[in-house]
């Protein structure tokens, strides 16, 4: 076993799952589909049922001895735990299974190094990697690393880097710490300049394999990769668009969610998703031929609420050329939409899905003209930070005229929470204010 080679249908892989109960089938082919991403041959997906985790082995020392002669048996070169092991229990077990082991977080960072396109992307993802590598420095199992090269759990600044010492993984994580400073302060200039203009910008997010870059590719009109893999896109990929009926936007395409992410991958996540948490409107793309559709919505729904997105939501019910859906809109309000049935296939309900963005844009940006009295000097910078401000003269009595571009539940938001009169800096405007708010909220805040 020690000499075992890489073969090229993929690696051969066991897979474990511990539950309590029986295990959710979603969770199950997720994890399926997961290990598939990363090119394993599925061998055989073992249930453990198990309360609490071992400390040395994370599942029983006799369900280790069972896995360990599939593996003989199986020839398997890989055993894949769908939860987080400590470095000691990866050890303890590649010392008895003989082959070596990597948890879920070890899975899905290698999903990302395989999918990782523009630079950032692969700054991010190696850091990620060399501070889960930088705990496991020392495996019970190493096997001929030469022959392992590029394995699953290997890629990105793979194997060589177990074999350096934790000094040298320490300069590179600080080395791509400032890199990635530098990356990230060019995109967040690009985004100013686009907040300044009074752009909006719309991102697609959604469960892994919704059909966000195809539907991106055809708004776009462009050829970001699509593919029948999870993770498909992992950057998120911006493009600024003439969108008929629409106007001028940036259109952001991000990487696929799923469940149960891992707390540390979504500090991950989170860097890749900035556009997303910037972003006027969320469209969130559902695969709606999935029987999964409820449990991947829900899923997506929490990782937006774990990073923080609180932008309002169009969902857009997508592959309705294999659902058997219509093309049509459903609102929330007279005027707000909620859904929308398309296919980005065959092309049905593109034009409501226009129609729609449309509608949801127009109840987010709008022009206010405001006087600020020079005592609201505080209020100016916050509008100034947050980059809305269109033009502004001072009169001569010391009162600054502003002209703003912006939602109006965050203007009214910022001018509440700075306990000033709504009425004296907004005019007669502040009337769109003065209903009751749980009705502005439930038109306003995310779907
Ligand atoms: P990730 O990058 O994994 O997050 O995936 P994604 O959401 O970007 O999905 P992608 O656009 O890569 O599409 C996934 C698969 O669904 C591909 O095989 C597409 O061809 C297919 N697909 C996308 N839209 C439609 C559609 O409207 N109808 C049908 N039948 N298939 C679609």
């Amino acid at each position: 076993m020690e000499n075992f080679e890489q073969r090229h249908s993929g690696e051969r892989a066991i897979l474990v799952s511990v539950s309590v109960q029986q295990l959710d089938d979603l969770d199950a082919e997720e994890f399926r589909l997961l290990a598939q991403s990363a090119g394993a041959e599925i061998l055989e997906h073992i249930t453990v049922p198990r309360n609490r985790p071992d400390p040395k082995f994370f599942i029983g020392s006799g369900k280790v001895d069972e896995i360990a002669e599939q593996v003989q048996y199986l020839e398997a070169e890989l055993v894949i735990f769908d939860h987080s092991l400590s470095p000691a229990q990866e050890r303890n077990l590649e010392r008895i299974l003989k082959c070596r082991v990597i948890d879920r977080t070890g899975l899905i960072l290698d999903i990302f190094a395989l999918r990782a396109r523009t630079h950032e992307g692969k700054l991010q993802v190696e850091l990620a990697q060399l501070k889960h590598l930088s705990t496991r420095l020392i495996r019970g199992f190493t096997g001929n690393l030469e022959q392992q090269k590029g394995g699953i759990g290997l890629r990105g600044p793979g194997e060589s880097q177990l074999e350096t010492d934790r000094r040298l993984i320490r300069v590179r994580i600080t080395q791509l710490k400032d890199k990635l400073v530098k990356v990230q302060q060019t995109r967040l200039q690009g985004r100013a300049a686009r907040q300044k203009a009074a752009i909006p910008t719309i991102s697609l997010v959604g469960y892994t394999n919704a059909g966000k870059s195809t539907l991106f590719n055809i708004l776009a009109k462009s050829d970001v990769y699509a593919a029948d893999q999870l993770f498909a896109t992992l950057d998120p990929t911006l493009r600024r668009l003439e969108w008929d009926g629409v106007g001028t936007v940036v259109l952001a395409d991000t990487v696929g969610f799923v469940r149960n992410l891992q707390h540390d991958l979504v500090e991950s996540f989170k860097a890749t998703l900035e556009e997303t948490l910037e972003a006027t409107l969320l469209l969130h793309v559902i695969d709606a031929s999935s029987p999964n559709m409820s449990e991947q919505i829900e899923a997506v729904e929490t990782v937006l609420k774990e990073i923080g997105a609180d932008a309002p939501v169009l969902h857009v019910y997508n592959k309705i050329d294999i659902s058997g859906d219509a093309a049509k809109i459903i609102y929330r309000t007279a005027e707000l939409p909620e859904r929308v049935y398309v296919s980005a296939h065959s092309g049905q309900g593109l034009e409501l899905l226009s129609e729609a963005v449309q509608q949801c844009l127009m109840g987010q940006l709008q022009h206010f003209d405001l006087t600020l009295k020079p005592a609201y000097g505080k209020l100016r910078n916050q509008l100034y930070t947050l980059n809305v401000i269109e033009s502004e003269r001072y009169e001569e009595n010391g009162d600054l005229h502003l002209t703003v571009c912006i939602a109006p539940h965050k203007l009214e938001q910022i001018i509440k929470q700075a306990h000033l009169p709504l009425d004296e800096i907004l005019g007669n405007k502040a009337s769109i204010f003065q209903r009751p708010l749980e009705e502005f909220e439930t038109q306003h805040s995310p779907l």
